[in-house]
């Protein structure tokens, strides 16, 4: 247990199930377009979509992917690269190429039916214990326990759990104490509202920084409340490290405005993206092209931008080409009516659409 935590009374566990299914009907979340349907299609895909990505954003995303994807059929005879390409902007893309390896899976070992367990559920790929366990509690009303960032913040703060998450036994512990907490009764409406209502309960009641107690319908019985003691929870004295990077990267562009692009190796930063050629160091830039451009370089402000493990920044350098010259850097020039539809790493996206920095210098004749 860590400094400052009072030790919880090992007693009999509250039964909150009742109170989050009650408070889930009035105050939760009942009208995103994911819940208006029992099908785990749409489903597995909005909870994809939501682990690292707000509601309001992930609703559009959500309505274009349907639209173009309207069954997992569908989804899986698509290229990888058309999924990658309406994910541009949500980010992790891992989501995005696991989303049609899923797909794959679901069309080529299921029968074009997603499976009815959660257990069966976790075997494929990009769907972890929470996620299975969320689409078969949603979907088929599976009694099983979700634990995902918001919900271990609700319950470790009801139950006062001060064990390390740190540590696999404090997290295996944790999972134990959420399938005891499950409803017992009335499962079939019963499971998708609590797991739906411990989702919105961390979300919009239970928030790290500014919990709204004194609406929770859970603060009669909340340890950490009763022991102020609320924002020690989740214990987790292991957190990520964060590194930084500085990279450059090389926006060449010709008169008519093709860009040079090239795919992004995977697994790695933007894998399987498509993406200006990067660059440790300004000079390895440079070396990308003849000598007769390196006075023609264009030097834009730097932009941050961070990843999870990562804050990166990013220096990027413009340069104008004639279509004949190809930069030393794997790639293609790729013509300004087609980039738009291509999956782009978000930043990238930006700079092309002239959201940030300056606009193209002079062309440089050969
Ligand atoms: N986050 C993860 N799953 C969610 C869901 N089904 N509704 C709202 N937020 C979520």
């Amino acid at each position: 247990m860590s400094k400052g935590l009072t030790q919880a009374a090992a007693h009999a566990l509250p039964d909150i199930a009742a109170a989050v299914v009650r408070w889930q009907k009035v105050h939760g979340r009942n009208d995103l377009p994911w819940q208006q349907t029992r099908d785990p299609y749409p489903v597995w895909l909005s909870e994809i979509m939501l682990q690292q990505t707000q509601v309001q954003t992930v609703r559009d995303y959500y309505a274009r992917f349907l639209e173009r994807f309207a069954d997992v059929a569908t989804l899986a005879a698509a290229p990888v690269d058309d999924v990658l390409g309406l994910w541009s902007g949500l980010g992790y893309y891992s989501r995005a190429r696991n989303l049609h390896a899923c797909a794959l899976r679901v069309m080529d070992s299921h029968g074009g039916c997603f499976p009815q367990s959660a257990q069966l559920l976790q075997t494929l790929p990009g769907i972890g214990r929470s996620t299975a366990s969320a689409i078969a509690a949603l979907c088929y009303s599976e009694r099983v326990a979700i634990l995902d960032g918001n919900v271990r913040r609700v319950l470790t703060r009801v139950l006062g759990f001060a064990g390390d998450l740190s540590l696999a036994a404090s997290e295996r512990e944790l999972w134990r104490l959420a399938a005891e907490l499950l409803p017992r009764r009335s499962l079939r409406d019963a499971m998708p509202r609590y797991t739906q209502g411990l989702m919105d309960l961390g979300a919009t009641v239970c928030s790290a920084r500014q919990p709204a107690c004194e609406i929770c319908p859970l603060a009669p019985c909340c340890v950490a409340r009763r022991l102020d003691q609320v924002h020690l929870y989740p214990v987790k004295t292991r957190r990520l490290k964060r590194s930084s990077q500085s990279i450059w990267l090389l926006w060449a562009q010709t008169a008519a405005g093709s860009i040079w692009l090239g795919k992004r190796p995977s697994p790695g930063i933007w894998g399987g993206l498509f993406c200006f050629p990067l660059f440790d160091d300004r000079a390895a830039l440079q070396a990308a092209l003849p000598g007769r451009y390196h006075s023609a370089l264009h030097d834009m402000p730097v932009l941050a931008h961070t990843l999870t493990h990562k804050d990166l920044f990013l220096h990027p350098v413009q340069v104008k080409l004639a279509g004949s010259v190809k930069p030393d850097a794997g790639g293609a020039w790729v013509r300004a009516q087609d980039w738009p539809g291509l999956g782009l790493p978000a930043p990238v996206r930006k700079l092309l659409s002239g959201l940030s920095g300056p606009t193209v210098p002079d062309a440089v004749s050969e």
